[in-house]
């Protein structure tokens, strides 16, 4: 039988998870979920590692559901790891964002400082979790959820070599359930061919059955009802002639990088106000967790849909269901460049459309980005590098340029001033400074 671990598992979407394992169950029965969290988490654990167990006895399936604290005992013969935890929980991810703003700069949890903050404290830990990984179970394929989910997947490609790694994010499904919606078809109708980087992903064609939809759908990104597929981003509609000429399909993450001083003032206005998304987080999974406790519950409540994950469970078990079932369907995922886009270092992970088989994902992208697009993701994979980098050496200077060089962080100055009070508040998540 199929045995998976995920690991954050107290996280408030693994009902989305097993919501998805039980859906898809005939095409991917598995027997066993091993939930592994860390001291901290562990009342959470205990909570939402009770509802995954009423919902499979609800829907009356041999799934058996593992609680751990220990993560070695639970990735030994594992098959497929997933992983969705958050290195020094809500209260870092306050800090990622009120610090920057304090700042003046942009504070959010994958973009600017607060992006390369949560890949310092991540990558350690991920890459101490690949060491797990080759020891107890060198062949399972690891599903890395975790955010910045492309400088994460980029330092477990070049700093390990356990190669069966994919990162995930539910932005390109958001993507593709805003526009079916959008359009009023079925999903299963639309197909994007998706390049680029995570939350740096642009949609370079869409078809309905087949036949391209994009300069109608490109029309409809200057509403501002539909240029944010999530639900952590407000969205902003383009300028007409702006995103005519851009001619591609952004993601919401784009509005940070085009709209920038608009997602500045807001942010900054949130801040003031005392509800950056991380005290509105806060409150929502309170609720939630109010919710997860009641016996009665059995299914995933739908209050989650509030958060910004949305379909991550349909994103997360699809793709291990087209791996473990050589399916060779196509779905956009971060994965190893090789050549798929010709402006992006062959060994760096680029988040691009791909046929899922048994060996992995198999980008169908070929060729270049358009060159009005080509700079700003090149500009991000460089950010991401450095950044990954800094993570796994420790070394300051290259932190510092990491820090500098996204186009989020104004000058070198402003950078070193956010660098160093980041380094002091985040010290007890950075052993490596
Ligand atoms: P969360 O704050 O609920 O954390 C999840 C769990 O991780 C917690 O129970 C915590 O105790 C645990 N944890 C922390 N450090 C750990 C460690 N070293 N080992 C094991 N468990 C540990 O976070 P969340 O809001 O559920 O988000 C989880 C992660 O998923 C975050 O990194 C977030 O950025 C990411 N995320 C990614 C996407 C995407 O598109 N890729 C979407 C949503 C969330
Ligand atoms: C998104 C992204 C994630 C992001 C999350 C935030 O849409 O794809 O990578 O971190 O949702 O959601 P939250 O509800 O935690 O703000
Ligand atoms: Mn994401
Ligand atoms: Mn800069």
């Amino acid at each position: 039988g199929i045995k998976i671990v995920t690991i954050g598992g107290g996280s408030s979407y693994t009902p989305e998870l097993l919501e998805g394992f039980i859906k898809r169950y005939d095409k991917l029965p598995v027997r066993e979920l091993w939930l592994v969290d860390i001291e901290e988490g562990k009342e959470k654990l205990e909570i939402v590692g009770n509802l995954a167990k009423r919902m499979i006895e609800k829907a009356d399936l041999p799934i058996e559901v593992h609680l751990t604290l220990d993560r070695r005992a639970a990735l030994k013969d594992a098959d497929f790891v997933t992983t969705q935890f958050r290195v020094g929980l809500l209260d870092a991810r306050a800090k990622d964002e009120k610090i920057p703003l304090s700042h003046g700069v942009l504070g959010q949890e994958t973009n600017g400082p607060g992006g390369l903050f949560k890949g310092l404290r991540t990558i350690p830990v991920i890459l101490d979790i690949v060491k797990d990984i080759k020891e107890l179970c060198p062949n399972a394929w690891l599903v890395n959820f975790t955010n910045p989910a492309g400088m994460v997947t980029e330092a477990v490609l070049r700093y390990t070599d356990h190669k069966n790694i994919v990162g995930l994010c539910n932005v390109p499904i958001g993507i593709e359930m805003g526009i079916a919606k959008l359009l009023d078809i079925d999903h299963s109708r639309i197909r994007i061919d998706f390049a680029g980087l995570n939350h740096m992903v642009y949609g370079l064609d869409v078809y309905v059955d087949g036949v391209s939809v994009k300069d109608k759908v490109i029309d409809l990104l200057s509403n501002p009802e539909n240029s944010s597929f999530v639900k952590n981003i407000e969205g902003q509609g383009w300028e007409p002639e702006f995103i005519r000429a851009l001619n591609a399909l952004t993601c919401p993450y784009h509005l940070y990088y085009y709209k920038s001083d608009e997602m500045l003032q807001k942010e900054l206005k949130n801040f003031e106000e005392g509800t950056t998304r991380a005290e509105v987080v806060k409150k929502l999974e309170e609720e939630l967790f109010e919710l997860y406790k009641d016996p009665n519950l059995a299914i995933k409540p739908p209050q989650l849909e509030q958060r910004g994950g949305a379909y991550y469970s349909d994103a997360a078990v699809r793709l291990i269901s087209s791996i473990y079932n050589d399916e060779r369907d196509i779905q956009p995922v971060n994965t190893i460049n090789n050549g798929a886009i010709a402006s992006i270092p062959y060994d760096s992970a680029v988040e691009v459309s791909c046929v899922i088989t048994k060996e992995g994902p198999k980008p169908i992208i070929n060729g270049d980005l358009p060159v009005a697009v080509r700079g700003l993701v090149q500009q991000i994979k460089s950010f991401e590098r450095v950044g990954a980098d800094a993570a796994v050496t420790g070394n300051y200077d290259t932190a510092l340029l990491a820090m500098t060089i996204n186009p989020l962080v104004p000058s070198d100055k402003i950078g070193k001033a956010i660098l160093d009070e980041m380094l002091e508040a985040h010290k007890d998540h950075l052993p490596k400074f």
